[in-house]
């Protein structure tokens, strides 16, 4: 992985990192290699069960750089490197994933907030997908807002393309919870030990259906989920977690 994005390890929280301050942590292709890679390193990584997201610096990310747009095959853009292999546009994480965002979201950074599982803004946050400013469409923004949100707050920020701040953003359902700026990265944090007390697998499994089950019709929704119950329910933390409850303690999960 190069330095553009650090991916950083602390017992089962896994925090990733854009660290290309002085552009606002834009997109370019190497950033967008390395943030693959650091999504693959913890989606591989055993060790870690939920993962942050953040950015160096006084933005999360300002979207595309846009300095190659427009310019003769659009050299050194995020787009040459293939889409299936990134979290914003394909890439299946079944752990948890919190979105901490620290400044400017915007583009294909606000893209990366909407594919997150939860998102926790601090008060300098701004939302936004300014691309239709600029004269190109949003794929995958367009895409995942209406899920995220309601159509009319995702045609707010896709077509009108204006920023919002971090308490429209939590009125239009995008936020989770608005932190003190300094109290940023612990909230996030707090938010990852809750999800910790749950077992991983059976996080996993949960998580998987309710992506799948939003694309299947209900009989094969239903199917599907039945089949992740037999799979999760034949795991070591299914077992130890009923015995918990019945010795009246608190489970340990092993995550397999
Ligand atoms: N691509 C490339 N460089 C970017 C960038 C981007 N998307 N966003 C910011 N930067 C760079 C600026 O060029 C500047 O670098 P420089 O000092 O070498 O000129 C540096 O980051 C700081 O940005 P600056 O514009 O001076 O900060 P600001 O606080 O005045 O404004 C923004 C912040 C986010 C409002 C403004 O930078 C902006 O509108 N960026 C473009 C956002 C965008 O259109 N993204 C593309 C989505 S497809």
């Amino acid at each position: 992985m190069g330095d553009t994005v650090l991916y950083e390890r602390e017992g089962r929280i896994a925090t990733i990192t854009y660290n290309r301050p002085e552009a606002l942590n834009a997109i370019n292709a190497e950033l967008r290699q390395d943030l693959n890679d650091a999504w693959r390193t913890f989606r591989e990584d055993d060790e870690a069960w939920v993962g942050i997201v953040t950015g160096a610096g006084r933005a999360f990310s300002a979207g595309a750089d846009v300095r190659g747009f427009g310019k003769p095959a659009d050299k050194g853009t995020f787009w040459e490197v293939p889409s299936l292999t990134s979290l914003e546009s394909g890439m299946e994480v079944w752990k948890p994933t919190i979105a901490a965002v620290n400044g400017y979201a915007l583009g294909f950074g606000c893209t990366l907030v909407a594919a997150c599982d939860f998102v926790i803004a601090s008060e300098r946050a701004q939302f936004g997908f300014p691309e239709v400013r600029l004269g190109v469409p949003t794929i995958q923004g367009a895409i995942r807002m209406p899920k995220r949100v309601s159509w009319q707050h995702a045609m707010e920020l896709l077509l009108i393309g204006e920023r919002v701040d971090a308490a429209r953003a939590k009125e239009m359902g995008l936020v989770w919870k608005i932190t003190p700026h300094e109290e940023l990265m612990a909230e996030a944090h707090r938010l990852a030990e809750r999800l910790l007390l749950s077992a991983p697998l059976a996080v996993r499994a949960t998580k998987e259906v309710a992506h799948r089950g939003q694309e299947f019709d209900f009989m094969n929704a239903v199917r599907f989920g039945e089949t992740m119950r037999k799979v999760a329910g034949a795991t070591a933390d299914a077992k130890s977690g009923p015995e918990a409850y019945r010795a009246k303690r608190p489970p340990v999960w092993e995550g397999r």
